[in-house]
C-alpha cells in the first residue's frame, strides 16, 4: 500500500502559489483575455417576460446593423420562456456598441402568459399561476420518518418550535461566465471559464452534435465558479454557433446582470423545526417541514445541474425519532445550480439555530449541549481545541445579558461534508527532459483554489526537487483526463495521481540511467543519461492516499448595536480537518474564503425579486451585498493534520457552519432569535421589538 512520506519538506508546509507572479502582474490570461485572431464580441438577448410564449424571432434587422457578423436564435420554432432573463437570441459584432444596437432591433413576437410568480409563498397558493403548465408549483412533499415522533415529543423535558429561513443566494464569481470560442472546419476550441474542462467539452460537444474529439476546452486561469460553471452553458453553445456563422472567434462573457438572472443560485429554505430533548440534554425528537425554491427547477436550463431545494435533516446530530417533510417550489426565476456545499449551509443554519434555542430552553451552554449530542469524534476534538483557542468558557454569558447598547455574543456550529473524496479515473503524465526539466500535464483545472501549486508541492516532495523546478500545465482537454472541480474532489483526485506519476518516473529513470536513487541531487545526472529523448510517464489515481469526508467547527464573536441593529463580526475561530494537508497556504485560503462567503450568507446576501416585473432587483454589486474587505473579521484557523487519512478536499466544509455560528452569536448577544438570513439591521431591531423609523406599520 502506498503512503505519504513522513518527514516531508513541502507537504503540510507553506508554499506560495506557483502562479502568483502571473496573477499579480496581470500576465495570467482568463477566458476574456484571449486575443484570438479576428475575434468578435458576442452578446445575448434575454427575455423581458417572466412567462411568455415566443412565437417568432426575427434577426433580419439585427444583421443589417453595421459591424454585426452573425446572429442566432436560442431556439427554433415556438417555445415558452419561464423567467426574466431566459435566452432568446445572440449576436456577434466587431464592437460592443454594434452588439447592443443589434440586440435592440431583434424583433420578438411574444404572448405574455396570464400570470407568473416569483415568490415562494405566493407560488404555494392553490390559485397561483403555474410555472410549468399543468403541474403544481409544489409537488407532494417527500416524507421520511424514523421512530415515533409524536410519542417522543411527549417524552421530552424541553421542546422548542422555530421558523428559520434562508434566502436565494447568487454565486457571483468575480469572473462572470463565458468563453472565447472558435469554431472552424477543424472543430471547436473554447477558452472557457469553467470548473471542468472535460465536463464543458462534453457539454459543448453534445449540444453542438460534434464528436468529443472535435472540441477542445482550454482554461489557463479561472476566476471562480462555486458550482455554477460545470457544464458547457447556454452562453457557450450560443458563442460557438455565432463563431460558426461569423467564421471568426467570438468572445461572449456574461454581464453581471446576466449572472444574477440566469446561471444558477442556491435555493432558499423555509424551515419549520420542532425539536426536543430529554432532561439529560439528549436529543430525542425532531420534526422538519421545509420548502424552498430552485427557480424553474434545479439545473432546468441545462447549464449544469445539481443543487435541489431539499436539505439533509436532521443535520449532523443523530436523533432517534424524526419526521422530515420537504418540497421544492417552482417560481419564474432562473434555475438553481450546485452552490458550494449544496444544501449544507441552509441545513446547518436551521438545525444549529434550533440547537441553540433548545439549549437556551434547557438552560444549558450550547457548546456543552453539542458535545452531548454530536457523536462524531473528530468534531468532538475540534470543539475542544477551538473552545480553548476562542476562550469560550471565559466569554460565554447567557443569552441577552451582555450589558450596554452594543452587546457582544458568541456562537458555534459544526460542519460535515460527505464528498471531498477522489475521482478515481483521474490521469496525468509527466515529461522529463534530459536537461532535468519536468513538466506535468493533467486535464484538471485550477479554478483559483491552488491546484497548480498542489501538483508542484506533491511532485517536489516525491522527487526531492523544489516546487519552482516543477512545470505544471493544466486546463486543457488535450491532456490526460482529469476531474471536474466540484464536490471538493480535486485535491484528493490529483494528489494520488501525481504520486503515481512520480513513482513511475523514478522507477523508469532509475532503470534507464542506472542510478539507484534519482531523487534530489542525483536528479540532473539521471536525466542527463536520457540522452536526447525525453521520458514521458503516464500515471493514474491510486488507492490508499485519499479519503473522505471532512468535518470542521467554527466559533464566531459578534457585536450587535441595539440602537441601529448593525451586526459586526469580530472574530471567527475555525478548526478544520482535511486529512493530509498538502499545502498549508492554499488550505488556509480555502477556509478564509469559505468563512467570508458564509459571512455574506449570514449578514448581507439575498436575491430580491420584483413581483410586478419578475426581474431580479439587485443584480449588481451596488445592490447585491457581498462581504467587503472592511467587513472581514479576524480569522484564526486551526488545522488538524491527519496524514494517515490521506488527502481530502476542504473547499466546501469551510463554508458550511459560518452562517449558523454567526446567527447563534447574534442570538447570544441580544437574547432574541433573528430566524431569517440575512441578519439585517431591520431584522435585528424587529427581533428586539423596536420598529425601525423607516418601516411603516
Ligand atoms: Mo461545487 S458546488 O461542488 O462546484
Amino acid at each position: 500500500m502506498p503512503s505519504w512520506p513522513d518527514n516531508s519538506k513541502y507537504l503540510s508546509q507553506k508554499t506560495v502559489r506557483v502562479d502568483a507572479p502571473e496573477k499579480v502582474t496581470g500576465r495570467a490570461r482568463y477566458a476574456s483575455d484571449i486575443q484570438a485572431n479576428g475575434w468578435l464580441y458576442g452578446m445575448i438577448l434575454r427575455s423581458k417576460w417572466p412567462a411568455a410564449k415566443i412565437s417568432e424571432i426575427n434577426l433580419d434587422k439585427a444583421l443589417q446593423v453595421p459591424g454585426i457578423k452573425a446572429a442566432v436564435k436560442a431556439r427554433d420554432g415556438e417555445f415558452n420562456v419561464r423567467f426574466y432573463g431566459e435566452e432568446l437570441a445572440a449576436v456577434a459584432g466587431i464592437t460592443k456598441q454594434a452588439c447592443l444596437d443589434a440586440l435592440r432591433v431583434i424583433e420578438v413576437k411574444a404572448t405574455p402568459r396570464e400570470g407568473f410568480v416569483v415568490n415562494e409563498n405566493e407560488a404555494l397558493k392553490p390559485d397561483s399561476p403555474q410555472v410549468w403548465e399543468g403541474s403544481p408549483n409544489a409537488p407532494v412533499p417527500r416524507v421520511r420518518h424514523t421512530g415515533d415522533v409524536d410519542q417522543a415529543f411527549t417524552e421530552c423535558a424541553a421542546v422548542i418550535e422555530g421558523f428559520y429561513s434562508t434566502p436565494v443566494q447568487i454565486h457571483h464569481p468575480m469572473e462572470t461566465h463565458g468563453n472565447t470560442i472558435s469554431w472552424t472546419d477543424d472543430g471547436v476550441t473554447a477558452w472557457a471559464s469553467t470548473q471542468g474542462v472535460s465536463s464543458a467539452r462534453d457539454g459543448l460537444a453534445g449540444a453542438l452534435q460534434l464528436d468529443q474529439s472535435q472540441v477542445r476546452v482550454i482554461t489557463d486561469f479561472m476566476g471562480g465558479g462555486f458550482g455554477s460553471k460545470l457544464g458547457g452553458g447556454v452562453e457557450g453553445v450560443l458563442a460557438a454557433r455565432l463563431s460558426r456563422e461569423a467564421k471568426a472567434p467570438v468572445r461572449l462573457m456574461l454581464t453581471r446582470f446576466d449572472n444574477a438572472l440566469a446561471v444558477g443560485n442556491r435555493p432558499s429554505s423555509f424551515q419549520k423545526i420542532k425539536i426536543g430533548a430529554t432532561a439529560d440534554g439528549k436529543l430525542h425528537a425532531f420534526e422538519l417541514e421545509n420548502y424552498g425554491t430552485a427557480g424553474i427547477g434545479a439545473g432546468a436550463d441545462q447549464g449544469g445541474g445539481g443543487g435541489g431545494a431539499d436539505i439533509p435533516a436532521p443535520y449532523i446530530y443523530p436523533v432517534p425519532n424524526t419526521r422530515v417533510k420537504q418540497t421544492a417550489v417552482a417560481v419564474n426565476a432562473g434555475s438553481s445550480r450546485a452552490f458550494r456545499a449544496p444544501s449544507h449551509p441552509p441545513a446547518s443554519y436551521g438545525m444549529e439555530s434550533a440547537m441553540d434555542d433548545l439549549a437556551a430552553k434547557l438552560g444549558m451552554d450550547p457548546l456543552e449541549f453539542r458535545l452531548i449530542n454530536d457523536s462524531n469524534p473528530v468534531r468532538q476534538r475540534e470543539y475542544k481545541i477551538g473552545a480553548e483557542k476562542f476562550g469560550w468558557k471565559e466569554k460565554y454569558q447567557k443569552p441577552g445579558i451582555s450589558p450596554g447598547v452594543v452587546k457582544t455574543g458568541i456562537g458555534c456550529a459544526g460542519a460535515n461534508w460527505p464528498a471531498g473524496g477522489p475521482n478515481r479515473r483521474t490521469q496525468g503524465e509527466a515529461q522529463i527532459n534530459p536537461d532535468g526539466g519536468i513538466e506535468f500535464r493533467l486535464g484538471v483545472q485550477d479554478i483559483g483554489t491552488g491546484t497548480k501549486t498542489v501538483i508542484a508541492v506533491v511532485a517536489a516532495e516525491m522527487l526531492g526537487l523544489k516546487p519552482e523546478q516543477i512545470t505544471v500545465k493544466v486546463g486543457d482537454t488535450n491532456f490526460p483526463p482529469g476531474p471536474a472541480s466540484g464536490g471538493s474532489t480535486t485535491c484528493a483526485s490529483i494528489s494520488p495521481t501525481v504520486y503515481d506519476i512520480c513513482e513511475k518516473a523514478l522507477q523508469q529513470l532509475q532503470a534507464q540511467s542506472g542510478i539507484a536513487d534519482a531523487r534530489g541531487e542525483n536528479w540532473p545526472a539521471a536525466c542527463k543519461k536520457l540522452g536526447v529523448t525525453p521520458l514521458v510517464v503516464h500515471g493514474n489515481w491510486i488507492e490508499g492516499l485519499s479519503n473522505r469526508p471532512a468535518y470542521g467547527v467554527q466559533f464566531a464573536e459578534v457585536a450587535v448595536d441595539t440602537e441601529t441593529g448593525l451586526v459586526t463580526l469580530k472574530k471567527v475561530v475555525a478548526v478544520h480537518d482535511c486529512g493530509l494537508i498538502v499545502d498549508k497556504l492554499t488550505t488556509e485560503s480555502q477556509i478564509n474564503g469559505g468563512i467570508i462567503m458564509g459571512m455574506g450568507y449570514a449578514l448581507y446576501e439575498e436575491r430580491v425579486m420584483d413581483d410586478l416585473s419578475g426581474v431580479v432587483l439587485n443584480p449588481n454589486f451596488e445592490t447585491y451585498k457581498l462581504s467587503g474587505i472592511a467587513d472581514v473579521p479576524e480569522i484564526e484557523i486551526i488545522l488538524l493534520n491527519m496524514p494517515e487519512r490521506g488527502v481530502i478536499g476542504i473547499g466546501e466544509p469551510a463554508t458550511v457552519p459560518t452562517a449558523a455560528a454567526i446567527g447563534n452569536a447574534v442570538f447570544n448577544a441580544i437574547g432574541a432569535r433573528v430566524g431569517s438570513l440575512p441578519i439585517t439591521p431591520a431584522k435585528v431591531l424587529a427581533a428586539l421589538g423596536k420598529v425601525p423609523p423607516f418601516v411603516k406599520t
